[in-house]
């Protein structure tokens, strides 16, 4: 008898577990803007991140996790679970003055999470778009937004070029109040309010987008005392940075513990591409080959990790194959939506929570012939092939703080090129086997062709100049007609030109 009402206990204990954990958890996406595969503590000892480190290792590291090499088709990946290739958004990044943004057409994520009973948040950087409300962040499925909308800025002031005016505001109105706050700072005291102030009877997504580590090199004082063994003042800015973005994490992660969200939230860290190794940006990507920009795994490989109790295997590196556009239909299965059949992306759930084979086993790294020389590189199984541009810098650039490492390699400059690696056996692409194995290559480019033919043309808005100035704005980076009102400034032209240019 006492046995039975023992099991029972035990039972009703265990069901219990089993139905909290059914219950669909907070999901915090963090996407670090520009940090290389060297600038985490986890892959760099140099490199000072407890909390990222902590909460990689507590959760599971992905050692074999891709991206697009630049800010705007990895975002318009991110959000559509779509390769770039199908967007319109595949070459390079939208600047400011150009009217048009991520094709409407697509339900993007934080839509698609709010269909499933969500609230939805953003925080930090956009750089898909803005030329009317429906491209911004609120108008596409964010129930609350603070931040910016352009690709970078000053981290004190706010502000972006050329002329500095600025670029910050919460929902569609301006906030002119933050000069001199360092901006994962700004961000992660947003975003815990908003974690306070959350409803928590719904499940929430956050989208915490940093502005960290982007260029300008911009870091308060304290976190270069750091680093004072970096000679390089470049190198230590940025490592700083990175330091300040790890206390920016830590902030929002005791929000979530503080207001009893923890113990239910799901929380993905990856990096939107590689980081810039060069010598105004200071990213670092060693060992890999290349940098931001370019194909090259540099480019492409990011650090990502995961971390939460609804994870079944955690505490190990998981070596298979991921892809940025695979997180949208694994949080959309997650919280109990559907997703589009033709998505690019999977469904890696178990590959992520148990550490089962990815069902991922290609992907296409980018296709963008919008130049005489494309650039284009896919995966299939263990080989990469780079036909066309990969991307310059080719170079091997080891950390500046580790001169054990050794000197920068120029690796050779091939204009127009066929390329193929084995990643498995070279995955700091050394060893070009294009010549060796011509009927793999043979192989790879049909796939190549294969897949593009579902290319979406590259969107071609001409940046406009003096129709899009922020002085017509209040100052503002915004093409929205909508917000003159709000600022009190007057409509001193008759016609909604911006709006008829906007596509
Ligand atoms: C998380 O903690 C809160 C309060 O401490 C509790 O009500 C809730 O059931 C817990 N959720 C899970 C999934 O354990
Ligand atoms: C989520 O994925 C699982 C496994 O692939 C599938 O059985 C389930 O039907 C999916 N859920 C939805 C709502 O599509
Ligand atoms: C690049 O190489 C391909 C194949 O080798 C060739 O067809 C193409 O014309 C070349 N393009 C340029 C701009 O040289
Ligand atoms: C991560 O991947 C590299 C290959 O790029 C491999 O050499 C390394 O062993 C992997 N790390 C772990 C811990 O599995």
């Amino acid at each position: 008898m006492d046995n039975t009402l023992a099991l029972l206990s035990i039972l009703l204990a265990v069901c219990g577990v089993v139905h909290a954990q059914t219950e669909r958890p907070h999901i915090l996406f963090i996407l670090a803007d520009d940090l290389g595969w060297s600038d985490i503590g986890y892959n760099n000892p140099y490199v000072i991140t407890p909390t990222l480190d902590t909460l990689a290792q507590d959760g599971v590291i992905f050692n074999q996790s891709y991206a697009l090499p630049a800010c705007t088709p990895s975002r318009a990946s991110l959000m559509t679970g779509y390769f770039a290739y199908r967007t319109g958004l595949q070459h390079d990044v939208l600047v400011k003055n150009r009217p048009t943004g991520l094709p409407l057409h697509f339900t993007i994520l934080p839509q698609k999470l709010k269909e499933q009973g969500y609230s939805t948040y953003m925080v930090g950087k956009w750089h898909l778009g803005f030329c009317k409300d429906e491209y911004t962040p609120n108008g596409r499925g964010f129930d609350h937004f603070y931040g910016f909308y352009t690709a970078a800025g000053d981290y004190y002031t706010h502000t972006t070029g050329p002329k500095n005016f600025l670029d910050l505001r919460e929902d569609f109105t301006p906030d002119r109040d933050q000069g001199g706050v360092y901006s994962s700072d700004l961000f992660s005291e947003k975003a815990a309010n908003y974690v306070a102030n959350h409803d928590t009877s719904k499940p929430l997504f956050m989208y915490y987008s940093l502005q960290s580590v982007h260029g300008p090199l911009q870091v308060p004082e304290k976190y270069l005392d750091k680093y004072l063994f970096v000679k390089n003042l470049g190198r230590r800015t940025k490592l700083g940075m990175i330091t300040a973005m790890d206390d920016s994490v830590a902030v929002l992660v005791e929000a979530f513990k503080e207001h009893g969200l923890w113990n239910n939230t799901l929380l993905i860290f990856q990096s939107d591409n590689g980081g810039p190794a060069n010598e105004n940006n200071f990213g670092n990507n060693w060992p890999l080959r290349g940098s931001k920009k370019t194909l090259w795994e540099g480019g492409t490989r990011v650090v990502t990790f995961a971390h939460g109790p609804m994870l079944e295997k955690t505490g190990y590196v998981n070596n298979e194959m991921m892809h940025i556009v695979d997180w949208f239909p694994t949080l959309v299965n997650l919280t109990g939506g559907e997703s589009d059949s033709d998505m690019d992306g999977l469904n890696l759930w178990d590959t992520i929570s148990k550490g089962d084979p990815s069902p991922r086993t290609e992907f296409v790294y980018n296709i963008d012939e919008e130049d005489d020389i494309p650039r284009q590189a896919i995966r299939v199984g263990d080989y990469k092939l780079i036909h066309g541009k990969a991307g310059n810098p080719s170079h091997w650039v080891p950390p500046p703080e580790n001169y054990c490492l050794g000197e920068a390699e120029n690796g050779r400059i091939f204009k127009n090129y066929t390329r193929l690696f084995n990643l498995k056996d070279d995955p700091t692409e050394r060893n070009d086997l294009s010549k060796a194995m011509p009927k793999k290559v043979e192989e790879m480019l049909a796939r190549l062709e294969e897949l593009k033919e579902k290319t979406y043309p590259v969107l071609h808005a001409p940046a406009l100049n003096k129709e899009s100035s922020p002085a017509r704005f209040g100052g503002l980076w915004n093409l929205l007609i909508a917000i003159l009102p709000i600022l009190g400034v007057e409509v001193l032209y008759g016609e909604n030109l911006l709006s008829d240019t906007c596509q």
